[in-house]
């Protein structure tokens, strides 16, 4: 079988999330390449040794640089903080390395722009993680979208909701600061939710925002800080310079409006990805707590029995499950990984596209911003104005 190389940078949350994929694809899907699990490279190298034992990379590297001018290197997996995104994806594009990003796609619009440029110079492959598009009930959703199930779609609601930060002890990780994260959660969540939007409904013209911050200083982090994860708290504090949630208005190219919520104080949310999506036939609701199950109701059947039915979307008929277990048999986050490796893996492999890919991310990119300019000003931007 043909192999690949791929090196991840970054290997903590994501880190883990993606070698679980890189290395078990080829025991469920039939990919058309096996990955070879070359390099992890971290900023401290027992931690990254650590990592790579556990999870079979062969070398490790501390210096990200080095990483991407490997000749043994053929794929570049981007598991970092935001602020470091762009600079790895153009380094690794003009090294003429196939590139696999994590979401948000970098802190501003004019970074993803340089990205995206970078990688269509280069013409390498390039895909963003946004890995909610391959929760097979949400690639079913799409299905029943694009069979006109929902007719003409007037609302998108979304709302992604959690709760990790709020105890005030929690320590000021790179996600608090602008300079790392680009924004608060309105980029972290905001991002899946409008890449959601904009591959169920359509691209988004307008929007009109507001933003809040609730704690203004915290600790500064100590040893084993990081996404979810408190670590040991240091004695002096930082100021906070995201916002800690958001809300969103938006039109849609096609006229449908959307209404946008994200927040990390939402208390007992814990991953709270949900969207409704209202037709002229039809209605669709999702929440990845239970991603097992789609909502649907027809509004052509039914008669007076009318309602939100549940879909198991566990049968091997529908997108991605037949690899995994028998109906009923559930799979979970860890899965979309999978799939979302199975379909890179096919675009390298045939030198063809994936998506969402560099060119969403600067979509999405110019949306969030959009949205930043609507919360300072306090008027609604045309998404097309942000360059
Ligand atoms: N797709 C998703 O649903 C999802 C979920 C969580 C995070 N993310 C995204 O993934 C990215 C990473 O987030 P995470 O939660 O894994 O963060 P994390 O804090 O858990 O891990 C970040 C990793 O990057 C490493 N790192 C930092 N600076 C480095 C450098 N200069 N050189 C090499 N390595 C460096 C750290 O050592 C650590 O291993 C972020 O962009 C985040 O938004 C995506």
């Amino acid at each position: 079988m043909k192999t690949v190389n791929v090196a991840i940078i970054g290997h903590k949350f994501m880190g883990k999330a993606h070698s679980n994929a890189w290395a078990n694809i080829n025991k469920f899907f039939d990919a058309p390449l096996k990955p070879v699990l070359k390099v992890a490279c971290g900023r401290d190298e027992k931690g990254t040794r650590e990592f790579a034992d556990t999870w079979g990379w062969q070398d490790v590297e501390t210096d990200w640089r080095k990483v991407v001018e490997r000749k043994d290197v053929d794929i570049i997996d981007i598991s970092t903080p935001t602020d470091l995104h762009a600079e790895i994806a153009v380094a690794a594009a003009q090294a003429g390395k196939q590139i696999f990003c994590e979401k948000p796609v970098a802190v501003s619009y004019a970074q993803a722009r340089q990205m995206y440029e970078a990688a269509e110079k280069a013409g390498v492959v390039h895909y963003l993680n946004h890995n909610y598009r391959r929760v097979p009930a949400i690639s079913y959703a799409k299905k029943l979208i694009e069979e006109g199930k929902l007719g003409r779609i007037y609302h998108w609601r979304g709302a992604y909701l959690q709760d990790w930060i709020m105890d005030p002890g929690f320590p000021l990780t790179w996600h608090l600061q602008k300079k790392h994260a680009g924004a608060g959660p309105h980029f972290d969540l905001g991002s899946h939710s409008v890449d959601l939007a904009r591959y169920l409904v359509g691209d988004i013209a307008e929007v009109t925002a507001m933003t809040s911050r609730f704690i203004e200083k915290r600790p500064l982090p100590g040893a084993g800080a990081g996404t979810f994860s408190a670590g040991a708290a240091g004695k002096e504090s930082g100021e906070v310079t995201v916002e800690d949630a958001a809300f969103m208005v938006a039109r849609f190219e096609k006229g449908a409006l959307g209404s946008f919520e994200t927040s990390r104080f939402a208390g007992g949310r814990k991953n709270f990805n949900t969207f409704e999506i209202y037709g002229s036939k039809g209605s669709i609701a999702f929440n990845l707590e239970r991603l097992n199950e789609l909502q649907y109701l027809s509004l052509e059947d039914d008669g007076d029995q009318q309602g939100f039915r549940t879909i198991m979307v566990t049968n091997a008929t529908h997108p991605y499950v037949g690899a995994w277990w028998p109906p009923g048999h559930i799979i979970g986050y860890e899965h979309e990984f999978h799939h979302a490796v199975l379909d890179f893996l096919k675009a390298v492999d045939g030198k063809g596209k994936v998506e969402p890919n560099l060119l969403d991310g600067m979509r999405e990119m110019q949306v969030l911003e959009a949205a930043l300019q609507s919360a300072e000003t306090g008027r609604a931007v045309k998404v097309s104005d942000v360059k």
